[in-house]
């Protein structure tokens, strides 16, 4: 039987951002957009309601949260900062950076999965910021898909992946960035990637050196799952040379630039900067896996700039 989608999608209008509001303190859950996807937001102080951001999502409770917050004062409150941290918060915030620091004591363990270390995010989206004003108080939020899959990009991708279990969706628009922020752990003198995205290792090194974070490295990024990302159809990345695979007439084609292989029963040609690429790449994605197609086939794109997160999500994809 089809899930019965219940979610309501409300325009930010400052009598609906209040409406939000009462319910993130009443201890609900509910969409918010962002620049980089949508996500799905709590309370950050409540263990309650976090928890209740894990259940409807699937997501084991040893995936950690990132803690949104409106300005960067509010930073110290929840994280101890260093002068790398303050660097890269005055260069990238409010934007796509997630920065893991010590967490101070006011972050609850869940949030942080018992870790000594909180995620930390201040989101350019003024419906984002707007959303954590008028609750006072930081917000948790997670990327509002079921645990593993598509990152949401449009306010109606958050009711299809989780319409059955949360009461509303605030309507941002199209996310602007279309994948995850940047995720950087801030040491005393380098910063190491955990999770490639929109603040590219190039801008990063202007402030730092910048180290590769293994993806699986457990404690270090415990979310970081090999299997992250996935359509629930089986893709593959196209073989190099780019020559159509022998199952093309039953599979789709993910490509970037104008000259992808012929003969798949569809394909979603993105344009082959990754720039361009990135803010329709999660909806293409989306688009395939729902075109009932038996594989989904990507092309490559180099790993510079952006290149190297949307790579990173399709590699993660086709682990699965
Ligand atoms: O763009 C984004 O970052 C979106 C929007 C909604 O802000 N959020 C997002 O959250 O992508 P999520 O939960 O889907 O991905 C955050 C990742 C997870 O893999 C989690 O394991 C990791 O950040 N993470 C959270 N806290 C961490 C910590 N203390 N140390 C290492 N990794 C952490
Ligand atoms: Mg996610």
């Amino acid at each position: 039987m089809p899930r019965k989608l219940t979610a309501r999608i409300f325009r930010g209008t400052p009598r609906n951002l209040s409406f939000l509001a009462r319910c993130l303190r009443a201890g609900d859950i509910v969409g918010v957009p962002t620049e980089t996807v949508y996500g799905l937001a709590a309370d950050a102080l409540n263990p309650r309601a976090c928890q209740k951001i894990f259940t409807a999502k699937g997501r084991p409770t040893t995936d950690p949260l990132i803690v949104h917050i409106a300005a960067l004062d509010e930073l110290d409150a929840i994280a101890v900062t260093n002068a790398a941290a303050l660097r890269l918060a005055q260069k990238f915030w409010p934007g796509p950076l997630t920065m893991v620091l010590p967490a101070r004591e006011i972050v609850p363990d869940l949030v942080r999965s018992g870790l000594p270390t909180v995620a930390l995010r201040c989101s350019a989206h003024p419906v984002m910021a707007a959303v954590i004003e008028s609750l006072g108080r930081p917000v948790a939020a997670p990327s509002a898909n079921r645990f593993g899959r598509i990152s949401p990009v449009m306010a109606a991708h958050v009711v299809e992946e989780l319409g059955a279990r949360i009461p509303l969706v605030l309507d941002g628009g199209p996310c602007w960035h279309g994948l995850e922020s940047t995720i950087v752990a801030v040491g005393g003198s380098e910063l190491v990637l955990l999770r490639p995205g929109p603040v590219t290792r190039e801008a990063l090194q202007s402030v730092a050196p910048v180290v590769p974070g293994s993806l699986d490295s457990g404690i270090s990024a415990p979310g970081m799952l090999a299997s992250h990302y996935a359509p629930r159809t089986p893709l593959r990345l196209l073989a190099q040379g780019g020559e159509a695979p022998p199952d093309a007439a039953e599979s789709g084609l993910l490509f970037f630039g104008p000259d992808g292989p012929a003969g798949f029963a569809c394909t979603e040609s993105l344009p082959c900067g990754a720039e361009d690429a990135a803010p329709l790449f999660f909806a293409a994605l989306r688009r395939l896996d729902a075109s009932g197609v038996r594989c989904i086939y990507a092309g490559a794109l180099p790993e510079s700039g952006l290149g190297l997160a949307i790579m990173d999500r399709l590699r993660r994809a086709a682990h699965g």
